[in-house]
C-alpha cells in the first residue's frame, strides 16, 4: 500500500499565514503539522509516499527532502491548481498505479496515529475505508451516514441539515477501483472535484465502505483556532525528554514539563508547563504557559504569554497578557506603556502590531 499525501490547497481559511508559508508547514509544539502526518504514515507500515503539492512545492520539498528521514521514499506530485482532494486523486493516477492507497490530507493531525484504519482496510480491503470523528457541529465537514451493520451508506458534504454528527476526517483508504469513480467525476458547486461524491460513486456501484471511529484526538489545522487546539492537544501528551526538558539556561522558574532547545535562554522568567521553547528564544521578566509554543529565534520581554503559539522571530515586548493568539515568523507586538489588558492577536508573517494601552 503507498500513501498519497495532500499537501497542496489554497488555504484560504488560514490567510494570512498562507499568503507567505505551506500551511502544512505551521509548527504544532514547534514541529511542522506535516511531519507527524509522515511519521503516522510510516508507523501504519507504508514506506513510499506520493506528496501532491502546489505553489508551496519549494517549501514543502525544501522541509521533507526525499523523505528518508522518516523511513519513507517520496515523489512529489505537482498540482496545477487546487481543483479538489479527488482531484489530486487524479494527478496521482499514474505514480499510484494499479496499488492500493492511503489518502493523508496533510493538514490534518491524528493524536492516536491512523494504524486502526490501515490495518482494517488490509483485512478487510472494502471498497474504500474512512475514519470518522464525532463533532459537535458537523456542518462543516464531509458527513456519513452508516448502515445499521455499521458500512457507509451515504455521504454528504458540507450539508446545511446533517443527517448524522459523524464528520469524515483527514484520512482515507482506497483500493484502484476509486479510479474509475474519480474519472466520472464533474466538478461539484463549489467548483471542485469531490472525493465524497467519488465515495458514494463506489456505495451506488455496489462496493463496501467501511469506517473506523476515532477515538483520540483529531485536528484540522486548517484555521487558527484549529492550530491552537492541536497545540494544546499535543503539548498535553509531552513527555518530559530528559535529554532536553528543563535545560533552559539562564536563571528563571520551570515547573511542569517543558521542552527547551538548545540555546534557549530564560531570565527573571517563570514558564509553565506544558510548553516548548525553541532554539535560541530569549525569555526576559515575562510569564509563559501553560500550553504554548514558543519558536526559535523568538523574543518575549515583559509579557505574559499562555496558550498561545509563535512562530520562529516573533518578538513580544512590554504587550501584557496574550492569550490564545498566534503571531507570524518575525511579527512584532510592542506597547507604547505597560499593557495590562489580555490580547487576542492572529498576527502574520512580518506584521506589527502597536498597543497604547
Ligand atoms: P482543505 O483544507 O480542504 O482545502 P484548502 O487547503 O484549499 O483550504 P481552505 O479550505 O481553507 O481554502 O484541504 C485539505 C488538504 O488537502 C490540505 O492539506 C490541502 C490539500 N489539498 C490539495 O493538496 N489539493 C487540493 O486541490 C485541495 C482542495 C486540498
Amino acid at each position: 500500500m503507498k500513501a498519497l499525501v495532500l499537501a497542496g490547497g489554497a488555504g484560504t481559511r488560514l490567510r494570512p499565514f498562507t499568503h507567505t508559508s505551506a500551511k502544512q508547514l505551521m509548527p504544532i509544539a514547534n514541529r511542522p503539522v506535516l511531519f507527524y502526518g509522515l511519521d503516522a504514515i510510516r508507523a501504519a507500515g507504508i514506506t513510499e509516499a506520493g506528496i501532491v503539492v502546489g505553489d508551496t512545492a519549494a517549501e514543502i520539498r525544501a522541509a521533507v527532502g526525499d523523505g528518508s528521514r522518516f523511513g519513507l521514499a517520496v515523489t512529489y506530485l505537482p498540482q496545477e491548481a487546487p481543483l479538489g482532494l479527488a482531484h489530486a486523486v487524479r494527478v496521482a493516477r499514474d505514480y499510484l498505479g494499479g496499488d492500493d492507497f492511503l489518502m493523508y490530507l496533510g493538514d490534518n493531525f491524528f493524536g492516536d496515529g491512523i494504524g486502526a484504519v490501515a490495518d482494517r482496510f488490509r483485512r478487510e480491503r472494502p471498497g474504500a475505508e474512512l475514519l470518522l470523528a464525532k463533532v459537535p457541529d458537523p456542518r462543516a465537514y464531509g458527513v456519513a451516514e452508516l448502515d445499521p451493520d455499521g458500512a457507509v451508506r451515504r455521504l454528504a458534504e458540507k450539508p446545511r441539515r446533517p443527517r448524522s454528527d459523524l464528520a469524515v476526517t483527514g484520512v482515507y483508504a482506497f483500493t484502484p477501483d476509486v479510479h474509475e469513480q474519480v474519472d466520472r467525476l464533474r466538478p461539484s458547486r463549489r467548483g471542485e472535484l469531490e472525493i465524497t461524491d467519488a465515495i458514494q460513486g463506489l456505495i451506488d456501484s455496489g462496493r463496501r465502505v467501511t469506517a473506523t471511529r476515532t477515538g483520540g484526538d483529531w485536528k484540522d489545522i486548517g484555521s487558527a483556532a484549529g492550530l491552537l487546539e492541536a497545540n494544546r492537544a499535543v503539548l498535553d501528551r509531552l513527555a518530559a525528554d530528559p535529554a532536553r526538558d528543563h535545560r533552559i539556561d539562564g536563571a528563571g522558574g520551570v515547573s511542569g514539563p517543558v521542552v527547551a532547545e538548545p540555546g534557549a535562554w530564560l531570565e527573571g522568567s517563570r514558564v509553565t508547563g506544558p510548553a516548548v521553547i525553541g532554539a535560541g528564544a530569549r525569555i526576559i521578566g515575562s510569564v509563559i504557559g501553560p500550553h504554548t509554543s514558543i519558536g526559535a529565534g523568538c523574543r518575549v520581554e515583559h509579557s505574559e504569554i499562555e496558550d498561545s503559539v509563535l512562530l520562529p522571530g516573533a518578538t513580544v515586548r512590554g504587550a501584557g497578557p496574550v492569550r490564545g493568539s498566534l503571531l507570524g515568523h518575525a511579527s512584532e507586538v510592542a506597547a507604547t506603556a505597560p499593557a495590562r489588558r489580555c490580547q487576542r492577536l492572529v498576527l502574520g508573517d512580518h506584521s506589527k502590531v502597536l498597543i497604547d494601552p
